[in-house]
């Protein structure tokens, strides 16, 4: 099985997991793709759809979905999304896409987070994948000399404009071994909007792709 089959079986498990009459959030990125494709398969449990990014919810109005502002929802059932890296406690790096400030929100917001990811996305310690930041754009060299007091090499993603109008940070050369402690220090830094650390809300469900199943993990 390539990695993209690996994707799209771990997408259409999480189909299993959608209560009946449910608000749904959904996040972004190829893995959720396969998720969204088959959503109208279930069209007649879905009470509504939050989306994470302004591509996901395009996807979504393509396929007849009407949006529900997340302002407009004080709680979700459930929230899926994929992950760039995913630990044995179900913390995750996130935002290769770009889209973790919303991501992180409407993950807030939901009751149960199932992450869907083929079986290269499992790491033992998280930090192989740079860090995404996003930073307000006057605060970008001033958070990067800070990632530097803490052992990370900062790369600007050059051109990349978030949904929010901010910039994105990469950072390399991290071995994040209390992820906990590094996301909330990240985010003491000024200038931060947020990081691509889900670690103090990790996943509650872990649906990997592998070679030849669905391996789940509940925390
Ligand atoms: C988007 O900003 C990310 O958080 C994605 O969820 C993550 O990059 C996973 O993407 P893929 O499913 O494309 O690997």
């Amino acid at each position: 099985m390539d990695t993209n089959q690996m994707k799209k079986i771990a997408a259409e498990e999480a189909l299993k997991y959608i209560p009946e009459n449910s608000m749904i959030g959904i996040g972004t990125g190829s893995t959720v793709n396969y998720f969204i494709d088959k959503l109208p398969t279930i069209k007649d449990k879905i009470a509504g759809v939050v989306a994470s990014s302004k591509v996901t919810a395009t996807k979504l109005r393509a396929l007849g979905f009407i949006l529900t502002d997340p302002n407009s929802v004080d709680e979700l059932s459930i929230y899926v999304d994929g992950a760039d890296e995913v630990n044995s406690n179900l913390q995750m790096i996130k935002g290769g896409g770009a889209a973790l400030t919303g991501e992180k929100i409407i993950a807030a917001i939901a009751k149960k987070f199932i992450c869907i990811a083929d079986s290269s996305k499992k790491v033992a310690v998280l930090g192989k994948f740079p860090l995404p930041i996003e930073v307000i754009p006057i605060a970008r060299s001033f958070v990067a000399r800070n990632i530097v007091k803490l052992g990370g090499f900062p790369v600007y993603r050059e051109g990349l404009i978030t949904d929010y109008g901010n910039q994105i940070i990469d950072v390399w050369n991290l071995e994040i071994l209390e992820p906990i402690k590094l996301e909330q220090e990240i985010n003491n830094i000024p200038g931060v909007v947020t990081n691509g650390l889900f670690a103090n809300r990790p996943a509650d469900i872990l649906l990997l792709g592998t070679e030849n199943s669905v391996v789940t993990t509940a925390r």
